[in-house]
């Protein structure tokens, strides 16, 4: 099994490009199947992911092709099979974004119902509501999720918690529904937004993206499309993190500044020096160390729960006192073991982790439990003295393009092994 080896040490120094996001090109890709003909998704990350959502779509008959310069071709027409099985969605909960595109354009849908997960226990009862809330028939049966329709019909919805691939999987469906359907309490993420974008593309009437109210006048059709996808901020912003962390300048291009506020403000306050230009940001921290900084998980465009480990990890080399408070998942701390193995000072306190900053971390062994995570373990590897070697880095295949590549590039010392 491939592993990371890192020589800690090494300011960070240089330009990185910014692959697209992860949690943008997933829903868009599955939205394509809404359309009556083959659309084209630019800008495409190489991820784990991505090949399993292309795999996923490819088991349901999709025709899929891709080009070397990461560009997606999606063709709907041939679709025979709308189910999602296990073996794919146990790899990757966001399989769940199938379920809307599939009741309303094809009537039917079975996707096997996604279990517990490493950061908390994720339940999926406010997608499965609000389809039921645009008419469709959904039950629970042998572990699936069945959903049927007709046609859907337009609905009031209000979500009781902010849920990202919650609201994408109703504003999937609601685009082809028969009236308009109102999202209230709709989750505000750029990603959202991208998606809705693309669905417009397509032909789909979506009011209020980006704010907590969306509505959605149903069409007959989707048309096929072209469409780029937005950039990755949690890879900007992990970026950020490491030059931060290593006292190194760097600047990141093909970026979107504007979807970083929260994660930039918190940057300032370490110390940093930042500079943004429309789409570019360059940290510099002059040789220093960060000063510590509290961080409390919010929905956007609050401080993003999957900027968490990342700043955890600069935190436990910073100077003085932080507290770090997850609000959106309740086990988000399993990189906490982790890196007290290389001498960080945390201690936790049901979703509240106190990291008092030390002097050096020391490198070891340690292993990656989830994508975000892994990256904070990566990140305190590059500060670590001596050697840190990561197992299971196919949790950081899921959602970093070529991190050793990118790192590399930016002078750390890091390896595939
Ligand atoms: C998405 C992102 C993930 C990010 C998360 C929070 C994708 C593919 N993944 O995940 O990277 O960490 O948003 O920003 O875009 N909830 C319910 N019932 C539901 C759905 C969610 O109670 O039906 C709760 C969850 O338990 C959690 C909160 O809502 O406490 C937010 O979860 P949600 O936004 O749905 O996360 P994901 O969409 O899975």
């Amino acid at each position: 099994m491939a592993r990371i080896e890192i020589h800690g040490g090494v300011p960070l120094q240089g330009e990185v490009w910014v692959s697209g996001a992860k949690n943008a090109v997933l829903p868009i890709l599955v939205a394509s199947l809404l359309g009556d003909g083959p659309s084209l998704v630019n800008n495409v990350p190489h991820l784990q992911d991505v090949t399993t959502t292309m795999e996923l779509m490819g088991r349901m008959g999709a025709e899929l092709s891709i080009n070397d310069r990461m560009t997606i071709e999606i063709d709907p027409r041939s679709m025979n099979l709308f189910e999602a099985p296990y073996d794919l969605v146990k790899t990757m909960r966001a399989s769940i974004l199938v379920l809307g595109p599939l009741v309303a354009k094809y009537g039917q849908a079975r996707v096997s119902l996604p279990g517990g997960c490493a950061i908390g226990s994720r339940p999926v009862d406010l997608h499965l509501h609000g389809l039921r809330a645009l008419g469709a028939r959904v039950e629970v049966r042998n572990g699936n999720i069945e959903a049927y329709a007709d046609r859907l019909i337009g609905n009031r919805i209000i979500m009781d918690t902010v849920t990202v691939t919650g609201t994408e999987n109703i504003l999937m469906a609601a685009t082809l529904a028969r009236g308009t359907t109102i999202i209230e309490n709709a989750a505000q993420e750029p990603e959202v937004v991208d998606l809705a974008d693309f669905l417009i593309s397509m032909g789909a009437r979506i009011e209020g993206a980006g704010t907590n109210t969306m509505t959605v006048e149903g069409v007959d059709n989707l048309r096929s499309t072209e469409f780029s996808v937005l950039p990755d901020r949690i890879e900007t912003g992990t970026y950020l993190v490491a030059a931060a962390m290593t006292g190194g300048r760097i600047r990141c291009t093909r970026a979107r500044p504007a979807h970083l506020d929260a994660v930039l403000d918190k940057l300032s306050e370490t110390g940093a020096q930042i500079c943004v230009g429309e789409d570019w940001i360059e940290l510099d921290m002059q040789g220093k160390k960060p000063r510590s900084v509290d961080i409390t998980t919010a929905p956007y465009p609050g401080f993003p729960t999957d900027m968490q480990a990342q700043f955890m990890a600069m935190n436990t080399i910073a100077e003085g006192t932080a507290v770090v408070t997850e609000t959106i998942f309740e086990n988000r701390f399993m990189h906490v073991q982790e890196l007290q193995r290389l001498g960080a000072d945390i201690q936790v306190k049901g979703n509240t982790a106190i990291i008092r900053g030390v002097p050096g971390l020391n490198g070891a062994p340690i292993m990656a439990t989830d994508l975000r995570a892994s990256a904070s373990l990566v990140l305190a590897g590059l500060v670590a003295d001596g050697v840190t070697l990561i197992d299971r880095v196919y949790h950081i295949d899921r959602g970093y393009e070529i991190i050793e590549e990118k790192l590399s590039g930016l002078g750390a010392r890091i390896k595939r092994l």
